[in-house]
């Protein structure tokens, strides 16, 4: 094996105040791929992520919910590192950016760009909310556009007719937060002196860290000159406060990408814990320190290049840490051709996805056409269906399926003799191709190449026919060894995919007894035994994708959550039994005793109150349409009962994390369910 590389990797921060996506999902998937395939390769490669956990957005989202921008972030992430681990995303570390490691390293960078020289103050003008006491970025200002008079548009651009202006241009520009008139207003920023930075980028931006199409656009913006950044936030923000001042705070984005670092300073302090030999500040050191000889990758998406390749080295440098090795950009999905919709029903939470589909067939989906470049990419629903079907249960799954028995019927140990030498010499031979497009991040390149030995692999047991074989006298070696080649290119293959699909390798390594190891290329293996074959991988249901789709406009278009659990019998014509689901079905559904901590009218909501549940030590908020049955007061303290594992959906009035149950034909006679007597918050009810 060459040199053991020590590699740093990450992907973006996602932000705490939604929920990730098959968009986000792209890249995720791409670098989780990648940092596998360097793992399998014997190096020693760390990823690491965070949430991005501040800003006004955030902020304002705990607000919206009644609960702390903490509890927000909280929830949030741990919503989140449930997606990434059932999409099988394997980060090393996952923390957020609101945490001590950050504020430290952020303070540190600070106070380094200000002894340079690097940062500058003066004082600016900005629209402020008179009512809600803050100052309004663009698109929290909203009004009728200047050109097209169309109404409700950003303070940024209008959506009716694509022109561009400053929100100072709309016509009766209102705060898209309280509704009130902004008023214009001063304040003192801090500003990180980019346009210094102008002849390093220059050069930076063409040393090979970043793809050429990225350098192209970068040289535009150099050429036309760079502008110095705004670092700073006036109160109230979710931040860190900027040391020496009261009421200013660290701009989200001065302290996202610092979170890299915090994440990996989170993650070797705890090692350092458990192992009192690991030094952890000298390792830091050896990955961020100015002559590092780690790498390091980002991995990040085409609309946040100048914060990674131009903002994010120039602070680096000048806070006398390394640069990235490489800034990895992809381009953004699009579903079936077009932007994801969500009327379409293909703006797919990951949540929504996992409830249908196997998270391996997209992983190998996304694999199979991302190339390294920023090009966008599609996820084809019909292409998807047919192509993981086609590829993976057809040719890769079948090979296995095919030879696996009649191994089984002469005893279950593999041959020693290689029954096609220059068949298995291909599959070896494949091995420095692969992995020298996998490097490159050009996974589609890899796919096509174990395909092709896939197809190659299927036509020779199509030819042998082991089964035809098998029913003639004296032919019981013949068979074994063309099983037992079947296997070893089986073998092989799994050991090309296993960065893509790290599932279905861990079961074909329990068939196979053995862990698949790609540090050298893969060897012959005969004279031992494998184990009972079970099959790897279903084929996808068209109809699974449809009712993801589906799911999709619901999660979005939901009414109210209530169920009406009994409707008269005049009514079921109008409104039929849904199909039949199983007791298995039924019994996920998680009922629990909730208590009605809190009832609110919710502004702007004709049907809708705002509950605030207690399940006995965690407190839910859910909008529930029985706003004509009942006055909030009377059910402040009373008991309900609540689905209390039903996936948060995004209402217009902010987030459900749930749902209560109540009966009725409606209007003034909505029932809330109540549960038995002396029912505790958070009993689960049978
Ligand atoms: O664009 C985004 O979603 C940001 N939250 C990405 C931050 S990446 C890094 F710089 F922290
Ligand atoms: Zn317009």
């Amino acid at each position: 094996m060459t040199e053991r590389r020590k590699i740093l990797v990450t992907s973006a921060l996602p932000y705490a105040n939604g929920s990730i996506h098959l968009g986000h999902l792209v890249e995720y998937i791409q670098t989780d791929i990648w940092v596998r395939f360097q793992k399998l390769r014997g190096h020693d490669c760390t990823y690491v992520c965070a949430d991005d956990a501040h800003g006004t957005a955030i902020m304002l989202k705990a607000e919206q919910l009644g609960i702390s921008p903490e509890e927000q972030i909280a929830r949030v992430k741990a919503e989140h590192e449930r997606d990434f681990g059932d999409f099988l995303i394997n980060f090393d570390n996952y923390h957020s950016t609101h945490g001590e490691e950050n504020r430290v390293l952020s303070e540190l960078i600070y106070s380094r760009l200000q002894a340079n020289g690097h940062i500058a103050s003066r004082m600016i003008t900005q629209a402020f909310d008179p009512e809600k006491q803050l100052f309004l970025a663009d698109r929290y200002i909203k009004g009728t556009c200047p050109k097209c008079k169309t109404e409700d548009q950003y303070g940024d651009n209008c959506e009716a007719c694509g022109a561009t202006y400053s929100p100072t241009e709309l016509i009766n520009p209102v705060s898209a937060i309280s509704g009130a008139t902004p008023i214009e207003k001063e304040s003192e920023h801090f500003f990180f002196k980019l346009p210094e930075f102008t002849a390093f980028l220059q050069d930076w931006t063409r040393a090979g860290h970043l793809q050429d199409e990225v350098a192209n656009k970068l040289a535009e913006w150099l050429d036309s000159g760079l502008q110095e950044w705004d670092i700073s936030r006036d109160a109230p923000y979710f931040g860190f406060k900027i040391p020496g001042t009261e009421d200013k705070y660290f701009y989200v984005w001065l302290d996202a990408p610092i979170g890299y670092m915090a994440s990996f300073k989170n993650l070797l302090d705890r090692r350092a814990a458990a192992d009192a030999s690991v030094d952890a500040d000298a390792l830091f050191a050896e990955y961020w320190g100015k002559d590092s000889s780690a790498e390091l990758y980002h991995f990040i998406g085409k609309d946040i290049v100048n914060f990674h390749a131009l903002f994010w080295p120039a602070m680096l440098s000048s806070a006398d840490f390394r640069t990235p090795t490489k800034v990895c950009v992809h381009g953004f999905l699009t579903v079936n051709g077009k932007k994801m919709s969500k009327s379409r029903g293909t703006f797919i939470n990951a949540r929504t996805y996992l409830e249908h589909l196997n998270p391996e067939y997209l992983r190998y989906y996304f694999a199979a056409k991302l190339s390294g470049g920023v090009d966008d990419l599609d996820l084809n629903l019909e292409d998807f269906i047919q192509r993981v079907n086609s590829d993976l249960v057809g040719k890769v799954v079948n090979i296995a399926s095919r030879t696996a028995k009649f191994i089984q019927k002469s005893g279950g140990t593999l041959s020693n003799s290689v029954a096609d030498q220059a068949l298995w010499q291909k599959f070896r031979d494949a091995d420095s191709q692969i992995a020298a497009n996998y490097e490159a991040r050009d996974f589609g390149k890899a796919m096509r190449e174990i395909m092709a030995l896939a197809d190659l692999a299927n036509e020779y047991i199509a030819a042998q026919a082991p089964w035809s074989l098998a029913k003639q006298e004296g032919t019981e070696q013949q068979v074994l060894d063309v099983c037992s080649l079947g296997i070893n290119m089986f073998r092989a293959l799994v050991t090309y995919l296993k960065p893509v699909l790290p599932a279905l390798a861990a079961d074909a390594e329990q068939f196979l007894g053995e862990s698949l190891d790609w540090r050298q290329p893969v060897t012959f293996r005969g004279g031992d035994a494998i184990n009972k074959f079970k099959p790897l991988l279903t084929r996808i249901e068209a109809d699974k994708v449809d009712a993801m789709l589906e799911a999709s406009k619901e999660a979005l278009a939901a009414p109210a959550p209530q169920a009406s659990a009994a409707t008269a019998s005049d009514e079921l014509a109008k409104d039929p039994i849904a199909a039949e689901i199983s007791f298995d079905d039924f019994a996920k559904v998680d009922l629990r005793v909730a208590l009605i901590a809190k009832a609110e009218h919710v502004e702007g909501a004709d049907k809708l109150l705002r509950l605030t549940l207690d399940l006995g030590g965690e407190t839910r908020n859910v909008f529930s349409g029985i706003k004509s049955a009942y006055q909030p007061q009377d059910l402040e303290g009373k008991l309900t009962v609540m689905v209390a594992n039903l996936a948060p959906r995004k209402m217009k009035f902010g987030l459900s994390e749930g749902m209560v149950l109540a009966a009725g034909p409606g209007k003034k006679e909505i029932y809330l369910l109540e549960p038995h007597s002396g029912a505790k918050p958070g009993q689960r009810i049978m």
